[in-house]
């Protein structure tokens, strides 16, 4: 069967489809650089960003504000105000020259489907809330799932004192946005506030597409465990300092960025190492490095092997700085578990799947999402959308509009046909 095949009916209405994809552009529009797309957490564009969110989600009937963290919070009301909600969300900083997908696709189908209820003049025995999540994708303060975890009650106040590259606190940028650092405490909900959170989001990796198959059941997000390296060694003359006599930061970088690639690739068994940043001091032609620093992101299919992956990298670039007569400083920035999604979320995913007429395929996420955080305040279900080739993190990424569609009509199914989980 041919993926089009599995398109119910033939030729299909694509009217939620064509109001996602003509914002996924202008969204996509709004960015830092006018090379390539990058919206990074707090900054001028990124407010631009959530005032455009902001006006969608009143455009589709639902009251809207900015909490303290630069979350964009929409509600829409059930059969009467106050009731318990449903939350769906996905987040609206990228990386940096993103794909237009990552993130907007879930956060912009969630409000599409709200729009569609509320045209019809629809209302639900729950409320329905639209989270925008600030910043999902950590770049900017090197911590990630600011957002969300300011929404599950988890946010780290110290992470207010953490810098970006150029110096700047965390506390000053939110004030710079127009917000209140002293007020992210407020954007706490409570388990009995959210009936679920669901979340859509592209694969951002090919095997949907392998299968022909427009969307897919989350089983569980993968964790992860993010470092943060620096190297030091001595600085010196690149004309007279003997090979033999010279401790160079950047070297001793290089052989440790080779060693994890090494060890994540002849580990089989899933793990994934990735060195995403360097930067080596004073940066000069003729200048021996002395001071190197670079990240690490290890994630693995289960917790434990994860764990004791880092272990022994960790171990591996003891040995390579000790030998090399280098300092080592090693600190871990981000760390999440893997976090299953909810048996009963995935069944009614599952269902509404099949009532479009599809094949119901569930895989897991290697890529972290906001999800990682909201376990802690309410039970997680996510959809994935198949995107061409499987590219992500890339400008590449691209969706079809018809699987955009598709994607939005399954969203909106789980949503009309939504059953609270039973109180035990
Ligand atoms: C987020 O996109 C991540 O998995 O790093
Ligand atoms: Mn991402
Ligand atoms: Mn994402």
């Amino acid at each position: 069967m041919s993926d089009r095949d599995a398109d119910v009916g033939g030729l299909q209405d694509h009217s939620l489809g064509n109001e996602i994809v003509g914002r996924i552009a202008e969204l996509g529009g709004i960015s830092q650089s006018k090379e390539h797309l990058a919206r990074l957490f707090l900054t001028r564009e990124h407010r631009a960003a959530a005032d455009l969110i902001v006006s969608w989600m009143r455009e589709a009937g639902m009251r809207a504000r900015l909490d303290a963290i630069g979350n964009v919070c929409g509600r829409y009301e059930g059969e009467r105000p106050g009731l318990p909600c449903l939350m769906l969300g996905s987040h609206y900083d990228t990386v940096v020259d993103a794909g237009k997908w990552d993130g907007p696709l879930g956060l912009i189908t969630a409000i599409s489907c709200v729009a569609d209820l509320n045209r019809r003049g629809r209302r639900l025995p729950f409320a329905i809330e639209v989270v925008g999540f600030a910043d999902e994708e950590g770049v900017r303060f090197a911590s990630t799932l600011l957002g969300s975890r300011a929404v599950a009650g988890t946010f780290d106040e110290s992470a207010l004192n953490s810098r970006d590259r150029g110096g700047m606190t965390l506390r000053q940028a939110i004030a710079d946005f127009g917000l209140d650092p002293d007020h992210i405490g407020a954007a706490a909900r409570t388990r009995r506030e959210l009936l679920g959170y669901l979340e859509l989001h592209i694969e951002q990796g090919p095997v949907l597409e392998e299968r022909s198959l427009p969307v897919g059941v989350v089983t569980a997000i993968a964790g992860a465990t993010r470092l943060s390296a620096r190297l030091t060694g001595m600085a010196g003359h690149a004309g007279t300092v003997p090979m033999a006599l010279r401790r160079d930061a950047l070297t001793g970088a290089a052989e440790a960025i080779c060693a994890i690639e090494e060890f994540c690739r002849t580990d089989h068994g899933g793990l994934v190492g990735t060195v995403g940043y360097i930067h080596a001091l004073p940066g000069a032609t003729n200048v021996i490095p002395g001071q190197v620093s670079f990240t690490m992101d290890i994630r693995a299919p289960t917790d434990p092997h994860r764990k004791r992956a880092v272990t022994d990298i960790v171990r591996q670039l003891e040995a390579i700085a000790g030998r090399r007569n280098l300092a080592l400083q090693l600190n871990v920035t981000h760390e999440n578990r893997t976090v299953p999604c909810a048996p009963w979320l995935k069944t009614q995913i599952a269902e509404a799947i099949a009532a479009e007429g599809l094949p119901v395929f569930e895989l897991p996420s290697g890529a972290g999402h906001d999800g990682m955080a909201m376990i802690d305040v309410a039970d997680v279900g996510m959809i994935f959308v198949r995107c061409r080739g499987g590219i992500s993190h890339h400008p590449d990424e691209h969706v079809e509009l018809a699987d955009a569609d598709t994607g939005a009509r399954v969203l909106l199914r789980v949503i009309e046909n939504f059953r609270p989980q039973p109180a035990v």
